[in-house]
């Protein structure tokens, strides 16, 4: 408990006091160069200079779908994901903010009236609450209440990972999403570059060994938890570089599925064919499940259990037709990330 009281006073040092706007960062890994969307261009331009200084996150944690949907954004800093989400989500849906720095939700806090104002609604469709993403039911996030769960550049940061991901299963709808960006490491890191508060701040000393992360997953229940993409970390910083040695990072996006019930943890076969027809925002000629599911527009694709599920079960059943059911199983599927996946995304610092 002290020792996370410990990391959580550094954390908020790091964000509250010590950077003040995201030039201020010593690496790339809290500083998204991922590209805007297009359609999130327009929703940008309408937010307060202040929230775009002051954005750290290290993806775009915004998946589609998001009409009238209930999204919770862990670690939401001064607010810009969130605010893009709630346009996302129109004037039906709700998000939820939830940070432990007082001076970044309280950005938030300032501009959420100029925003919805901005947006065209009667009134905000968000709140910022401060509290810590261990604790969610503390900042009043209650069971099954939440259809989507993002976070940006965050999760690296909680000492106790695991209480983390038990919160996010807790608060879920069946059939929710998950959907967050984060730092990942290729080795689980010494206690020396867990324990340093400069590293820990600039989101590389917490980051997680993605195998590690799967166990954690795969212990709450988290059985196929997919990569929908990634590009390597560079740290510039000859002082930081020599601290970390040989460890290599990756940002990460990671989309999962709390579907419990039909969720296996291998990928098997029941000859199932889902079809993608269209329909989502931004998504016109394709939709990107994961790195290794690209579903093209009214192309049939042969898929496995799990990803039959996902695009059945969830939100995104209105956009797919899926053929054939569970009743024949024909053992298990050949579904694994195209090696080039990572290639694909390479990129280089922007800080
Ligand atoms: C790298 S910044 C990212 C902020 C925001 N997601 C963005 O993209 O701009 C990390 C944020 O997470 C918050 N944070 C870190 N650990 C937290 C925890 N355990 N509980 C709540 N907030 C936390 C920090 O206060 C900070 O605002």
């Amino acid at each position: 408990m002290e020792a996370t009281a410990t990391v959580h006073d550094q954390v908020r040092t790091y964000y509250g006091e010590t950077l003040t706007t995201s030039a201020d960062l010593k690496t790339s890994a809290c500083c998204s160069e991922e590209s805007v969307p297009d359609h999130h261009k327009p929703i940008l331009s309408l937010l307060p200079d202040e929230v775009l200084r002051t954005f750290y996150g290290c993806g775009s944690p915004l998946p589609p779908a998001l009409d009238g949907c209930t999204v919770l954004d862990l670690g939401c800093g001064t607010g810009r994901d969130a605010f893009v989400a709630a346009a996302l989500a129109g004037p039906a849906g709700r998000v939820i903010g939830v940070d432990m720095t007082e001076a970044q939700i309280e950005v938030a806090q300032r501009h959420e009236a100029a925003v919805a104002e901005s947006l065209g609604f009667s009134a905000p469709t968000t709140s910022f609450r401060l509290g810590t993403i261990e604790d969610l039911a503390a900042a009043g996030i209650e069971d099954a209440s939440v259809d989507v769960v993002i976070s940006n550049c965050v999760l690296n940061l909680a000492p106790d990972k695991e209480a983390v991901f038990r919160e996010i299963t807790r608060v879920l709808k069946p059939g929710g999403e998950l959907y967050f960006s984060d730092v990942f490491a290729d080795r689980r890191l010494s206690a020396e570059v867990q324990g340093d508060p400069v590293l820990v701040g600039e989101c590389l000393g917490g980051a997680m060994y993605g195998e590690d992360f799967r166990r954690l997953m795969a212990r709450l229940g988290w059985a196929d938890v997919r990569t929908v993409s990634q590009r390597p970390i560079v740290v510039e910083d000859a002082a930081l570089a020599d601290k970390l040695g040989n460890a290599s990072f990756t940002s990460r996006t990671i989309r999962a599925f709390k579907l419990p019930d039909l969720i296996e943890d291998r990928c098997e076969d029941y000859g199932q064919v889902a079809i993608y027809r269209g329909g989502l925002v931004g998504q016109r000629h394709a939709f990107r499940l994961d790195d290794h599911h690209l579903f093209e527009k009214d192309r049939p694709m042969l898929v496995c259990g799990n990803s039959a599920a996902m695009v059945q079960a969830t939100r995104y059943g209105a956009y797919f037709e899926v053929i054939g059911d569970r009743s024949t199983h024909f053992g298990l599927f050949d579904c694994e990330p195209a090696p080039e996946s990572v290639e694909a995304d390479r990129g280089t610092g922007c800080c």
